[in-house]
Order: structure tokens, then C-alpha cells, then sequence
């Protein structure tokens, strides 16, 4: 059986981050109608049953929610992620830019494991470290 796979908050493009194998289900999630992409917007509850996703990828998208819609993604998370499933984020600032979030989610039960560095890059005039995270349920 194939594995479910969200992009939330995907924008237009396909993320290159992971590939689709034969039988996987990816689900790309904005809240702008993008091609090939289902219109959902946090903190709507993602449109998967609970504990069925194998791999979540959130893009870029933390620093465009508030507080309030940052936790509801984390309940969301704890919702429909297996417990052997894994988070994958890239996150400007990195996990101590989101405290509050990723608080939550460590309450849930769900830690950072790894974080690197990804890449720097230019937000109007200033520049932004951008980091991938790695997140487990522990
Ligand atoms: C910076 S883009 C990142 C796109 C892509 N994930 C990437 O890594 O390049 C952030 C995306 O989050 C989406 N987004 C922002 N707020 C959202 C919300 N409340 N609900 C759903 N999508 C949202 C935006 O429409 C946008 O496509």
C-alpha cells in the first residue's frame, strides 16, 4: 500500500522534496486554487482522516499564520499523522522563530529531531536564514 503524502501550504509548484511512488496519495493544500492543488485554508481541519498521513511538508508557510492558526496546525498534525509518520519543515528563523508552536507540538508529542541550516535568502532588504526541519513523534 501506498503512502499519503500533504504538502500544506504547497503554492503552485510541485515541491521537489519528496518524489510519488506507484500508489502513494499527495495531496498538495493551499489556500489559493493553484493547479492541481485543493483549496484549503488554515485552520480549516486538513481533509484526510485521522492518523492516516505518512509524510507532512510545510514550506515556508508558519511565518503567514498567526498564533491561533499556527496551533490549530498543530492539532491538525497530531490529528491525522501517524505515529510513525514524519513532519518535514523549512522554516525561516528556524524552530526558535516559533516557539509557541512548536511548544505545542513537542506537547503533543511531537520534537524537533533534526534542524540544518538550508539556505539564506533575501526577504526585501534583509536576509533570512531558512532552515529544514525534521519532526518525530517521540
Ligand atoms: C512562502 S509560500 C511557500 C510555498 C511552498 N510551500 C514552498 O516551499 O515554496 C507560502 C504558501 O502558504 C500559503 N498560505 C498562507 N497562509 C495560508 C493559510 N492560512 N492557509 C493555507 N495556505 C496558506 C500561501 O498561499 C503560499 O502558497
Amino acid at each position: 500500500m501506498g503512502k499519503v503524502k500533504l504538502d500544506i501550504g504547497s503554492g503552485p509548484g510541485n515541491f521537489w522534496f519528496w518524489s510519488k511512488d506507484d500508489g502513494d496519495t499527495v495531496l498538495r493544500l493551499d489556500r489559493v486554487p493553484f493547479e492541481g492543488v485543493i483549496r484549503w485554508e488554515c485552520p480549516d481541519p486538513l481533509p484526510v482522516e485521522d492518523k492516516v498521513t505518512d509524510e507532512a511538508f510545510i514550506g515556508g508557510m508558519l511565518i503567514e499564520l498567526d498564533t491561533q492558526q499556527q496551533l490549530s496546525l498543530a492539532d491538525e498534525l497530531n490529528r491525522v499523522m501517524k505515529d510513525d509518520g514524519v513532519i518535514w519543515m523549512r522554516v525561516y528563523g528556524g524552530s526558535l522563530g516559533f516557539p509557541r508552536f512548536f511548544k505545542k507540538l513537542r506537547e503533543l508529542g511531537w520534537w524537533v529531531v533534526k534542524e540544518e541550516m538550508n539556505n539564506i535568502v533575501r526577504e526585501g532588504n534583509t536576509l533570512v536564514t531558512d532552515y529544514f526541519v525534521e519532526i518525530r513523534k517521540v
